[in-house]
């Protein structure tokens, strides 16, 4: 079983077509959506019409949440504010109501998926360090956990340490970042993905150019904050 995983959208189209159309994808049984759909980016209708299209499971991330009414937004920063109060003037009732029926936390082929941390999925806890790994971990009790929300590809072992460059292989308890489609933060501005062989346990991050020009002038044109444009290009 191959299995596709997509995280941190963000809103950006043009990343998510790209990884879409990746050929190392092609051969994925099935795409999983960890969400961040929206939020920063300037196409939220649009990507969430084809993640619902596209994946056979989703789960929400908080922008989604927050685009949704269904959390507030005072946690985010300024430019993450401003970006949720203009999705929410976009996308329709009906994709809100689609959006509040997604779960925090879910199971797949014997993976634990989830957005942030799954010890704790509505805490939207980030996975910065050995204890949240760790904490991360015990709350599943599978051989794999895949998660998403720092936008850094990262791997974690069942004692808690991590690679910022990962092995590409899985034991019991191990615990993965997909990194982010729309929006990456490890300093490499082409979109990422995630491929997992559940029958060899092994795993590969995937990079994919894509025209971050265009995405930039999008967001730029919807009238977002100028710094959503700039940190596209700077994989940041
Ligand atoms: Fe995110």
């Amino acid at each position: 079983m191959i299995i596709r995983v997509l995280s941190d959208i963000h809103g950006n189209l043009a990343a998510l077509k790209a990884v879409l159309s990746d050929s190392a994808g092609a051969l994925a049984d099935s795409t999983v959506c960890l969400g961040d759909i929206v939020g920063y980016g300037s196409h939220p209708v649009e990507c969430i019409n084809v993640i619902r299209k596209e994946c056979h499971v989703v789960v929400a991330g908080n922008h989604d949440q927050g685009a949704a009414g269904l959390i507030g937004v005072s946690n985010f920063n300024r430019d993450g504010q401003t970006a949720i109060e203009w999705t929410r003037t976009q996308i329709s009732l009906e994709q809100v109501d689609w959006i509040s029926a997604l779960p925090l936390h879910t199971f797949y082929y014997g993976i634990s998926f989830s957005h942030a941390s799954m010890k704790d999925p509505q805490s939207w806890i980030y996975i910065l360090n050995r204890q949240s790994a760790v904490d991360a971990v015990l709350a599943t009790g599978e051989y794999l956990s895949v998660y998403g929300h720092t936008h850094v590809p990262m791997q974690w072992d069942r004692l808690g340490s991590c690679s910022d460059k990962p092995a590409g292989t899985f034991s019991d308890y191990s615990l993965v970042n997909c990194g982010s489609v729309g929006q990456p933060r490890d300093g490499d501005p082409r979109a990422a993905y995630l491929l997992i062989n559940t029958e060899e346990r092994t795993f590969r991050h995937v990079r994919v150019e894509y025209n971050v020009q265009s995405a930039a002038n999008a967001i730029l044109e919807a009238g977002l904050p100028e710094n959503l444009a700039k940190r596209l290009h700077l994989g940041k």
